[in-house]
């Protein structure tokens, strides 16, 4: 059976993607987001708390329960606090990437990251490695 991790559950993409995957036998699944634990409780999911940008725990977690994909729902969203707090951005919606991207090598998995088009118009494919470059 195929192991997926989701990484931001607790969101609006992450929850549906919970409603979505919890009807399906075909996968076994664990969810995670930033908080303690899942914010619907209208069905029983395997949970745990997961902060992406600690590279140490995404190494720890990843390793350990071996997904073939990982499904990341998880990003700093809010476009003006972006503006605002630069550094926090980067950490959430690049450093975290960098993570995953980089244990996903490790074990060979496959990563599913889900942009918008406030940073990616459309047009311009951009590959963010992991040894850093970003093309
Ligand atoms: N919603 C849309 O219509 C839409 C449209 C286009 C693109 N997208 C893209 O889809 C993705 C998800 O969007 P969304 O609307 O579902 O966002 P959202 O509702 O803001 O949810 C994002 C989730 O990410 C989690 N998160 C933030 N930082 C984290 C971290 N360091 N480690 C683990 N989890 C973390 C938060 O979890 P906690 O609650 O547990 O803290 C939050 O619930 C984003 O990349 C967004 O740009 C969404």
């Amino acid at each position: 059976m195929k192991r997926v991790l989701v990484c931001g559950s607790n969101g609006l993409l992450g929850q549906r993607l919970a409603w979505l995957l919890d009807s399906d036998d075909e996968y076994e699944v664990l969810h995670s987001s930033h908080h303690r634990s899942f914010v619907q409780n209208e069905i029983l999911i395997d949970y745990t708390q997961l902060d992406i940008s600690n590279r140490s725990d995404v190494k720890s977690l990843v390793t350990s329960f071996r997904p073939d994909v990982i499904l990341n729902a998880a990003a700093m969203t809010n476009v003006d606090a972006c503006e605002r707090e630069r550094e926090l951005a980067w950490k959430m919606n690049v450093t975290a990437v960098e993570n995953l991207v980089e244990v996903c090598r490790k074990i060979d998995a496959k990563l599913v990251h889900v942009s918008t088009d406030y940073v990616f118009d459309g047009k311009t494919v951009t590959i963010l490695k992991a040894t850093g470059s970003i093309r």
